[in-house]
């Protein structure tokens, strides 16, 4: 007998559309799951948009605040899908409630916090993930296969970039329903926490802990209309952001993100260099990993091009044949996979909040290096 898990959903936004879409579908495409989300409700503060919502995308009802949706005996898992600065606040209400908890990254806005999260979820002893959803791209699982193969040997360079260009003009406003990245209440920092704490947790998950960074943030735009006040305020997040670091595996990272890349919407790229091996990985070219072996024979010597889609690479089995692609979407139906997988199993689902805890304090150093200009160690 399959066993519904009712999900409480606290926003309505972008990732709301994204990890619904993924409850919706996952059941269809991995039918020997032991475990059915069902969508019991959803909380936004304004009740007649959440309430549209919920009708569209099939909730069977609406909340107008967090604190009464994790309350509710009905629901068995909250997923947080709001700005990053209510994390901390739902996760420990959700988790003293004794409710499973899906939060999005990243997860914390300091580690301090982050602590507390991991502290109150281990002892309330309720399962937790955090939404580093890239790590379930086929194609940055099956790097993580070739890299743990030993394929690769000693990893010598880790390099990442995650470039986008909407906030080049000065008239974008901090703050409100569509720009809250740009306000440090709402977010905690700018490139660093939205799209670096991505990078950095693929490449602790691809490649190991990270011992030290040094950083240089920069805000091009140093004031901004707050959308909430109307008044011009400065502007307290990092506009931009480029780290060096040093793995525990003795190798050497290079990340760089910004928001001023004129050209570029969400260009996430990685490379690593290897002794034997090279692999290379672009957001806009998902189902391909591009892959470099220097084996003997060096009249066929090249980088090889991988289409991630045959039924033996990661969660490819689950849907279409050999050759045809899947987006960006089926990231979040794995992970949900994964974590009904984890509850039947008994075990974590990674990246767990302790897991994601390590990324949390990699960025931290960054921003910290960022300030003051030296090197920074993790902790
Ligand atoms: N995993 C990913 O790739 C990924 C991508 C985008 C965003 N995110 C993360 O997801 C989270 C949400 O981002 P988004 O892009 O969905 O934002 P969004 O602006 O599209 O949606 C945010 C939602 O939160 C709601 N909200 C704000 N304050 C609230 C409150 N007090 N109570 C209830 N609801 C409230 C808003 O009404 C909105 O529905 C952020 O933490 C972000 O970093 C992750």
């Amino acid at each position: 007998m399959i066993k519904p898990l009712a999900i409480g959903m606290v926003g309505y936004g972008f990732m709301a559309r994204a990890h619904t879409n993924a409850y919706k579908r996952v059941n269809d495409f991995f039918p020997d799951l032991a475990y059915r989300p069902v969508l019991q409700a959803v909380c936004g503060r304004d009740a007649e948009k959440v309430k549209a919502f919920g009708d569209q995308w099939g909730y069977a009802s609406h909340e107008t605040d967090w604190r009464s949706l994790v309350c509710r005996p009905d629901i068995d898992a909250v997923d947080i899908c709001v700005p990053n600065n209510l994390h901390k606040e739902i996760a420990l209400a959700a988790a003293a409630a004794g409710k499973m908890i899906l939060c999005e990254k990243p997860l914390s806005i300091t580690t301090a916090e982050g602590k507390e999260m991991c502290e109150a979820v281990e002892s309330a002893g309720v399962a937790n993930t955090v939404w580093y959803n890239y790590r379930r791209i086929p194609a940055i699982t099956l790097a993580k296969q070739l890299i743990d193969s030993g394929r690769l040997g000693r990893i010598y360079h880790f390099r990442a970039n995650f470039l986008q260009d909407w906030t080049i003009s000065s008239d974008v406003p901090q703050g409100g329903t569509a720009t809250w990245r740009l306000d440090s209440t709402a977010a905690g920092s700018g490139v660093t926490g939205d799209l670096l704490s991505h990078c950095i947790d693929t490449a602790l998950w691809l490649n190991g802990k990270i011992k030290d960074v040094s950083a240089m943030t920069e805000t091009f735009v140093k004031e901004r209309v707050h959308a909430d006040t109307g008044q011009v305020q400065p502007v307290g997040i990092d506009d931009a952001c480029a780290f060096l670091c040093h793995f525990e595996n003795g190798s050497l990272g290079m990340f760089e993100s910004t928001r001023y890349a004129r050209g570029h919407k969400a260009l996430f790229t990685f490379e690593i260099n290897g002794e034997n091996a090279s692999i290379r990985w672009d957001l806009h070219d998902l189902n391909r990993l591009e892959y470099f072996e220097h084996g003997k024979d060096s009249i066929v010597r090249g980088w090889r091009t991988i289409h991630v889609t045959e039924g033996e690479m990661p969660y490819m089995n689950h849907w279409w044949v050999p050759g045809l692609s899947i987006g960006y979407e089926h990231s979040f139906v794995h992970q949900v996979a994964d974590f009904l997988g984890s509850l039947e199993q008994g075990e974590p689902c990674q990246p767990d909040f302790r897991s994601a805890l390590q990324t949390q304090a990699v960025c931290e150093a960054v921003l910290q290096s960022g300030k003051t200009r030296e090197w920074v160690s993790i902790k």
